[in-house]
């Protein structure tokens, strides 16, 4: 029988660090009015070495309380999949990082690299792995260190980002809760409207023109909002009427939270009021994959979603790729 994945746990973890709009005005030429008005940003979270913040540590704390939700221990695992964009390095991957740290023995661990869309990516190999019947017990995390690569000369990229992980554990369900569908979208032609300047394993054919700055993000903000709002408006409403529901039927959109802007005019479109959209941008920037499982865990621990509750997710970013999750809740 065909089965169903369904979340059994969510778990989020963000760094101690606050790092506030009066703060980024010392470091770049901007002001708290205008990151607010045109980003909702008020604050984001900047991870550190020494409080053990590394992109893997983070992912591995969101991990842990996931399980300890979903009521499993970490051999229980058959597969971890991390979205990430920022891995601690470039080898070996930060879900065998995280497989190491929660001694997670029995699972398969590898990374999607999948822009802000890697959580969504990651949910849908998930869900996938449960419904085929490959896997019992899966972890799916979010987990992004955007401070390493943001250009802290840049004022229209740097004030955006944050650092943070979230996770869910997904479990078999034969009931008619759960995952209902994932549905995936990528646009390659359109790379080079977000995209880290170096760091690759490009060589490049003289050596002594390798910059000696870390690499950084680059993006052409206009354009990207735009794209934004279209794919997300457009994969949001498809996936909806892939199950014949309305916008009256989501309890809860969880939307990427790349800018407050961006998603407002995705809920205008979809008609889908904002009382019915989780944003938590004003505490945390950008996290790229980490937005929505950290949001989703805050949203459930906050308690607004029920069992049976439609939720919605939907994401958008670098590659470019986009994405959308319709979810019978079931925890
Ligand atoms: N502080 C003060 N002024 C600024 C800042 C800043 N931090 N940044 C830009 N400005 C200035 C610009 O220089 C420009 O000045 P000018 O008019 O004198 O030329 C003015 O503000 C307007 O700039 P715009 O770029 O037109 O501002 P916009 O309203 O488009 O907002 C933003 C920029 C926030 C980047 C927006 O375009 C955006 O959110 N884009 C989409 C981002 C996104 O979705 N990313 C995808 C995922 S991100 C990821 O994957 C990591």
């Amino acid at each position: 029988m065909m089965m169903r994945a369904r979340i059994v746990g969510t778990g989020s973890t963000t760094p101690k660090r606050i790092l506030t709009n009066k703060e980024l005005e010392t470091i770049v030429d901007t002001s708290d009015e205008w990151i607010t008005r045109r980003t909702g940003i008020k604050e984001r979270r900047i991870s550190s070495n020494e409080q053990r913040e590394d992109t893997s540590e983070m992912a591995t704390g969101a991990s842990l309380r996931a399980l300890d939700m979903a009521g499993l221990l970490p051999e229980a695992l058959d597969m971890i999949i991390v979205g990430t964009v920022t891995p601690d390095r470039q080898f070996p991957s930060v879900a065998c990082l995280v497989q190491k740290e929660l001694n997670a023995s029995r699972a398969v661990a590898f990374d999607v690299s999948a822009g802000c869309s890697g959580f969504l990516y990651a949910l849908s190999v998930a869900d996938n792995a449960i419904a085929t019947g490959c896997c019992k017990n899966v972890l799916a995390v979010g987990a992004e260190r955007l401070s390493s690569v943001a250009n802290w000369e840049d004022r229209t990229t740097c004030v955006l980002l944050g650092d943070g992980a979230g996770a869910v554990v997904l479990s078999p369900s034969t009931d008619a809760d759960g995952i209902l569908s994932t549905h995936l979208g990528s646009d390659g032609t359109l790379w080079d409207l977000l995209y880290s300047s170096d760091g690759s394993s490009k060589v490049p054919e003289i050596l002594d023109t390798v910059e000696e700055k870390p690499f950084h993000l680059k993006m052409e903000g206009n354009r990207l909002f735009k794209k934004a709002v279209s794919c997300l408006a457009e994969i949001a409403a498809s996936a909806l009427n892939h199950h014949g529901l309305s916008c009256e039927d989501v309890r809860l959109m969880v939307p990427h939270q790349a800018n407050l802007r961006i998603i407002q005019a995705v809920a205008e479109r979809l008609h889908i009021p904002m009382e019915r959209v989780y944003t938590n941008i004003q505490k945390y920037g950008n996290t790229s994959s980490a937005s929505i499982p950290i949001a989703l865990d805050e949203a459930n621990r906050e308690g607004l979603l029920k069992p049976g509750d439609y939720v919605l997710l939907v994401t958008f970013g670098a590659g470019l790729t986009w994405g959308a999750a319709v979810v019978k809740w079931s925890i």
